[in-house]
């Protein structure tokens, strides 16, 4: 990584519009704590994804600053994870070709993902599509085809988690270190990026499955109803811990970047991030956990 993003005040020194996007990354993190940790309340915490139903999503609809508040969360999400995701196109891809392509790649989803999700949210029209009449009611092999490919992401997951996991404790148990030579930093960088990239992949597939509320009732609820799936719910607890570990830790960059308090006490920070992370995560995993698979 790049040492400008982790040293004390160091945004800016940044030259021209490598520092816009480093300021637009801190200023669009604390909004979103506000805006996706309210999402993330209401849908996890105060509900469970299975019930952001057709007429949940239209009650909340019905109201022009719940669309604002939605539309602000997109936008916001959305282009902090692309350029986000830009770090990782800096780093993973020295080709100067690939960069381009990859950096051009980055841009096209962050417009095409935009533009949907706003057409979602500004052109629905719960009493027209109440009827169950838009141009894809009754094409559920679409959201067996979303749901199945999510099936999939989370298999993958799983299996690449366990991995993992057994890979780091044999690397303690044979006294190497996995990857990285154990500074907590580092290891904080890491799960950071993970759990960014993790939350970015998911609100993409989320901007389609949502998009498909203005095009069938039936479609929609259909796809939303995958989410009380058993196979799905570690996925969505993963989603939750990522959140909080990702804006916790995005608090305690900034308090580096910006005070530098943290820098000093790195390893007790990292700490409390963590603790936090599974002390806040606990309360929507139970509640996900007992609605969905004991009701
Ligand atoms: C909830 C509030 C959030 C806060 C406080 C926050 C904070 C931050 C901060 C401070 C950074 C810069 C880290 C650095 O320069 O080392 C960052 C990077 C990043 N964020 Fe967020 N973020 C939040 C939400 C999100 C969301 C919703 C997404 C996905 C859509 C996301 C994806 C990313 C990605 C991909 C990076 C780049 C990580 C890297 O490679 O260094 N963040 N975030």
């Amino acid at each position: 990584m790049a040492d400008h993003r982790s040293v004390r005040g160091a945004g800016i020194t940044i030259p021209g519009a490598e520092r816009l996007i480093w300021y637009f990354i801190r200023i669009s993190g604390v909004l979103l704590i506000l805006l996706a940790g309210g999402h993330v309340f209401i849908t996890h915490y105060l509900n469970v994804p299975s019930d952001t139903t057709f007429s949940f999503v239209a009650g909340r609809w019905a109201n022009p600053y719940w669309r604002t508040f939605d539309w602000l969360l997109l936008m916001l999400a959305l282009w902090h994870g692309v350029l986000g995701l830009r770090y990782s196109i800096q780093d993973y891809l020295p080709s100067p070709t690939a960069r381009t392509a990859a950096q051009g790649i980055m841009w096209a989803i962050g417009f095409v993902f935009l533009a949907l999700g706003t057409v979602t949210i500004f052109t629905f029209d719960a009493a027209m599509m109440a009827a169950n009449e838009g141009p894809l009611s009754g094409q559920l092999w679409i959201a067996d085809a979303i749901g199945f490919s999510l099936y999939a992401f989370a298999v993958v997951t799983y299996v690449a988690i366990i991995l993992l996991v057994i890979f780091t404790l044999r690397s303690f148990l044979t006294g190497s270190f996995p990857v990285y030579l154990g500074g907590p930093g580092q290891y904080a960088w890491i799960l950071h990026r993970a759990a960014g990239i993790g939350i970015l992949f998911f609100l993409l597939v989320h901007i389609i499955d949502i998009s498909l509320i203005g095009l069938g009732k039936d479609l929609y609820d259909a796809s939303v109803a995958f989410y009380a799936q058993a196979p799905l719910i570690p996925m969505e607890i993963m989603l939750v811990g990522a959140v909080v570990y990702h804006a916790l830790n995005g608090i305690r960059v900034m308090m580096i970047d910006f005070t530098g308090q943290a820098y000093r006490r790195e390893k007790v920070s990292f700490a409390v991030v963590l603790v936090l992370t599974v002390l806040l995560t606990i309360p929507s995993a139970w509640i996900i956990f007992s609605s969905e698979l004991m009701p």
